[in-house]
């Protein structure tokens, strides 16, 4: 296992083309998907997705979407992190957990160190993240983590609230 970094509750660790049946099962929930919109209908899917998406991001950028587990007990729980967006030039902040794990501050607390983890060890300039209109949860995280909202737009033909965290020691 590739720990990344760890808070009071989580560990961060970086995916593995192992990591498939997680990745299913996780995006089976459509709970968990209602507002990210990327069911995943088989194991080829997940597999597909962590070869594709998720690890190429670590070798090109040194940060990606990270493995989240509950340190007191090793459970998995879902996904949080950074991933770069080409088409946006941007480094956008998400996560996704497992509905059991909802409710508890865990989201906050691994955004909130996502984003700490790309200032402090990556010197990310600024970081940015959105969230579709009626998702009051994830809107809710991205302030909770100090996260300046600066508009409504639309991102892949959905309206979403943007937000933003600027690095005050990066130019
Ligand atoms: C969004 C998500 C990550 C929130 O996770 P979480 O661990 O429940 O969040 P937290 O416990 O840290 O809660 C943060 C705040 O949001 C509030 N909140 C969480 N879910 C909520 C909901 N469905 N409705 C209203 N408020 C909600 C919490 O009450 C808390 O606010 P408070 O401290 O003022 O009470 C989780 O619901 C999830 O994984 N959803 C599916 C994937 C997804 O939509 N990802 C985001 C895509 S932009």
């Amino acid at each position: 296992m590739t720990l990344v970094f760890e808070t009071q509750r989580l560990l961060f660790r970086l995916f593995t083309m192992e990591d498939a049946a997680l990745i299913y099962t996780l995006n089976l929930d459509p709970e968990v998907t209602r507002f990210t919109h990327d069911p995943i209908t088989d194991i080829e899917q997940a597999k597909t997705v962590l070869e594709k998406t998720i690890l190429p991001q670590y070798a090109l950028y040194n940060h990606g979407r990270w493995a989240v587990h509950i340190k007191e007990t090793g459970e998995f729980m879902g996904w949080c992190g950074l991933k770069y967006r080409a088409e946006l030039n941007e480094i956008d902040l998400g996560y996704r957990f497992m509905k059991q794990y909802w409710g508890k501050g865990y989201a906050t607390e691994a955004a909130d160190a996502s984003i700490r983890y790309g200032f402090e060890k990556l010197n990310l300039r600024r970081i940015v993240g959105r969230a579709e209109l009626g998702n009051t949860g994830s809107i809710r995280v991205l302030e909770k983590c100090g996260m300046t909202y600066i508009g409504n737009e639309e991102v892949d033909g959905y309206r979403v609230r943007t937000y933003e965290a600027i690095n005050p020691f990066v130019r």
